[in-house]
């Protein structure tokens, strides 16, 4: 069966064709980044109007790639939730419309679902069960895997997502948006050792994690750096700056590393998948790779491009739960047309209401 996937919940338009037996045929994507860049972060009206204009012209792409027509694809799946409303408006509207004039079923896919399996696109794939450390802009969450439609949530932010904490601690160090890989570029060139940064719930029981306290905790060096109320980071030397800089990813990233640890010990799982744009960090990448040989332990680090937000995930989690046996063909028919911008993973088996 051909399945194809919509995603379009946040600022990225993400269309793919995966084939339940020969796997990932095509892939197209669209980044809005550059346009978003000037406000220092998403705005939901604009990354709406641009999923309409790229929805299509990407669809287009993807079946060219694959060699396919529309009358070829055997249903498809999109976000449909969590994430900005007017965005997965987009995706649910166009993947619906596609699937009536074509008469085939359109999937509604769980967001987490999509990052959760999507490192299995990569090779070597990760086997069930993992433990997926999920590190984006929007999601910070430590989850045990253990099958296709079987996800334990095991902790998460309770404020901040640890790819937020890197955008806004850079934009208080006067870098541009998205702030990790800046970030990340000027701490090599400092010292982690000169300013002392929390490290937020490190040594609380429990696998949840908070940033938000983070970036005051910057703001506060800021201001005794430069001797500024505004906390103006101009006003800084270069060198000062690199040494914030290192100083806030070595917090976040000493943070995400016990955390992660801790929940392989726990569970007494031997692989850890690192999913999500934070992944792209080197350091955390050193660190994981240090103590997970050390604990005996499998690390992954699939290719960015699997495991930020993509087209190819929901397309995949749908083709996924087709062969698993999960999708009920009968029902699908008769799904109303609605998008859930809020929905828990605990929630993932319940059917999607008008109400929502
Ligand atoms: O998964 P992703 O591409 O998309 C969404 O969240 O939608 O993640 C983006 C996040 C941003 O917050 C970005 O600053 C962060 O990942 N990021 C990094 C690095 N590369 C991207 N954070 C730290 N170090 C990096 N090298
Ligand atoms: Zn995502």
């Amino acid at each position: 069966m051909v399945v194809l996937g919509f995603e379009s919940s946040c600022d990225e338009t993400g269309v793919a064709l995966v084939c339940t037996e020969r796997g990932l045929l095509a892939h197209a994507l669209h980044t809005q980044a550059a346009m978003h860049q000037a406000y220092g972060g998403v705005v939901p009206e604009l990354a709406s109007r641009d999923h309409i204009r790229r929805i299509i012209p990407l669809t287009r792409r993807v079946l060219e790639q694959a060699g396919l027509g529309l009358q070829e694809i055997d249903a498809i799946a999109y976000t449909a939730g969590p994430g900005l409303a007017g965005a997965l408006l987009v995706g649910a509207g166009t993947a619906q419309a596609l699937a009536w004039s074509l008469d085939k079923p359109a999937i509604a896919i769980h967001h987490l679902e999509g990052h959760l399996l999507s490192p299995r696109l990569a090779e070597p794939a990760p086997q069930f069960p993992f433990i997926a450390l999920l590190v984006s802009g929007g999601h910070t969450q430590l989850m045990r895997v253990n099958g296709v439609g079987n996800y334990e949530l095991l902790g998460e932010t309770l404020d901040d997502a640890a790819g937020e904490a890197f955008d806004k601690t850079a934009k208080l160090l006067g870098l541009g948006y998205p702030g990790g890989p800046q970030l990340a570029a000027l701490a090599a060139t400092g010292s982690a050792k000169r300013f002392d940064l929390p490290r937020p719930l490190i040594n609380r029981a429990g696998f949840d994690f908070s940033f938000s306290g983070l970036k005051t905790a910057v703001l506060h060096q800021v201001q005794k750096a430069a001797g500024a109320v505004d906390g103006d980071a101009q006003l800084l030397d270069q060198q000062t700056r690199a040494d914030l800089a290192a100083a806030t990813q070595a917090a976040i990233v000493d943070v995400l590393v016990a955390k992660s640890m801790a929940t392989l010990a726990h569970t007494g799982l031997q692989r850890l998948v690192v999913a999500g744009g934070v992944g792209a960090n080197q350091l955390l990448r050193q660190r994981l790779q240090q103590l997970c040989a050390k604990a005996q332990a499998e690390v992954y680090f699939p290719p960015v491009a699997l495991c930020t937000d993509n087209g190819a995930m929901i397309a995949y989690a749908a083709a996924e739960r087709i062969k698993a046996g999960l999708i009920d063909w009968q029902a699908l028919g008769t799904q109303p047309f609605t998008v859930r911008p809020r929905w828990p993973l605990a929630q993932i088996d319940e059917p999607l209401l008008v109400s929502d």
